[in-house]
C-alpha cells in the first residue's frame, strides 16, 4: 500500500511538472498563451491528489486543513484556465492577470504542499 502510495504521489508531481512546465516555457518565451497542456497537467495532478487526500498507506495523521486549502487553490486554477482560454479563443489573448495567476497559484500550491507540514 505504502509503495502504491508513492507511485500516485510520483503521478502526482508529474500532473504538476505538466502544469507548470507548460506555463513557464509560455511566459519564458513572452507568448503568455495558455495551452491545452495545462489542462492536462491539472487533471492529473487534480485526480492523483484526490487520491491522495484519503489516509491510505500512511501510518500518520493527514492535515485535512492543508488539504483543503490545496483544493481551493487547484478549484481556482482550473477556473482562471477555464475563463483563459474562453477569451483567447475570442479574442486571441489572455488577460495578463489571468495568465500570471495561473502560474503563480501553481507554485503556491506546490509550496503549500513542502512547507506547510
Ligand atoms: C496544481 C495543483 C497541485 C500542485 C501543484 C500540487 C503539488 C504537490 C507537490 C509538489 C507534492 C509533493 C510534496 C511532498 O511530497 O512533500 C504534493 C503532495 C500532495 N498533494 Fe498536491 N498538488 C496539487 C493539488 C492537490 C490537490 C487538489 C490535492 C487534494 C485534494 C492534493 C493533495 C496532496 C497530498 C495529500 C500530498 C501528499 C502526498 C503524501 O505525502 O502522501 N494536491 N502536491
Amino acid at each position: 500500500m505504502e509503495t502504491l502510495r508513492h507511485i500516485v504521489v510520483f503521478v502526482h508531481l508529474i500532473g504538476f511538472a505538466v502544469l507548470f512546465g507548460a506555463w513557464v516555457v509560455e511566459a519564458v518565451n513572452r507568448r503568455y498563451q495558455l495551452t491545452r497542456l495545462m489542462n492536462v497537467g491539472l487533471l492529473i495532478a487534480g485526480v492523483a491528489g484526490l487520491a491522495l487526500a484519503a489516509p491510505w498507506g500512511i501510518d500518520y495523521d493527514m492535515n485535512y486543513a492543508k488539504i483543503g486549502t490545496k483544493l481551493v487553490v487547484l478549484v481556482a486554477i482550473g477556473a482562471l484556465l477555464g475563463i483563459g482560454l474562453g477569451r483567447q479563443r475570442k479574442n486571441g489573448a489572455v488577460p495578463p492577470a489571468i495568465f500570471w495567476s495561473i502560474g503563480i497559484l501553481t507554485a503556491l500550491n506546490a509550496a503549500i504542499a513542502v512547507i506547510w507540514r
